[in-house]
């Protein structure tokens, strides 16, 4: 045998040389999958923004408004920012309850959608195109802060340290961290499959503590029922 064949053989029979080819692989697929998942969702949020409302129909069986209603349970105060307002279904919500929210959004497209919204309820709110990493507001405005079903903008430090300087004293943050179906239906089962898959599970609440705890946030987590699904939150006071 060649010595260049049998280096090639040994290279190809090592055990160790397959794992490590196997492992290659892997991670190959796993960071295609991750390109492709933030391809996908940065389409959802911006030239797809169309069809955002119809996909969050369906993921979760027609209950995506009242998901995100359940934040507004723990809303206090009047002056509310609302971050990733997206179509802004909580902000028509929060102006007909009498809040004074402010929405704040990276999205141009989600942005006009949310105005045409608020224009034909004949509501007036303030939407803001800007980074939840760089509020443009002053210190202590806000008495709440709230986002409902976020990215990972939310875990962002940068962002909890932003929402600590523009809340109040006695302000909160109030974040909808995502939803679990309770049934064992095969509906059920697929959309819990599909939400694990995509990294749309709702994150533990206790894993996103120390980040908040370190702004000088402290936080409880919250479920809320709706149907046969279960909200989790997160609602932090500012220490
Ligand atoms: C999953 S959507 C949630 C929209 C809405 N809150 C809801 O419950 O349907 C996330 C939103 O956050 C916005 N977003 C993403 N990154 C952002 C950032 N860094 N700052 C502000 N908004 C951001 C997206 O444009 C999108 O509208």
């Amino acid at each position: 045998m060649e010595k260049g064949e049998a280096s090639l053989r040994s290279r190809l029979y090592d055990p160790v040389a397959i794992h490590a080819a196997g492992s290659f692989l892997e991670d190959a697929m796993q960071r295609f999958w991750l390109n492709f998942l933030r391809l996908f969702f940065r389409l959802l949020y911006n030239e797809f923004a169309w069809s955002y409302d119809l996909v969050a129909w369906l993921v979760s069986l027609g209950r995506w408004k009242a998901w995100g209603r359940t934040a507004l349970h723990h809303c206090r105060g009047t002056q509310v920012l609302e971050l990733g307002h997206g179509p802004g279904h909580l902000l028509v919500t929060l102006r007909k309850r009498g809040y004074d929210p402010v929405g704040v959004d990276l999205s141009v497209n989600m942005g006009r959608r949310a105005r045409r919204r608020l224009d034909s309820a004949g509501l007036s709110v303030p939407l803001v195109r800007a980074r939840a990493q760089t509020l443009p507001f002053r210190d202590e405005y806000f008495d709440t802060v709230v986002a409902t079903f976020p990215t990972e903008f939310v875990i962002d430090h940068r962002t909890l340290r932003e929402v600590t300087r523009t809340l109040r004293a006695d302000g909160r943050l109030v974040v909808a961290l995502g939803a679990r179906f309770e049934g064992e239906g095969l509906i059920a089962s697929f959309l819990t499959w599909l939400y694990r898959v995509t990294g749309q599970a709702a994150p533990c609440p206790s894993a996103f503590e120390p980040s908040l705890r370190e702004v000088g946030l402290s936080p409880r987590a919250v479920c809320e029922r709706v149907g046969q699904t279960t909200i989790l939150l997160v609602v932090a006071e500012k220490d």
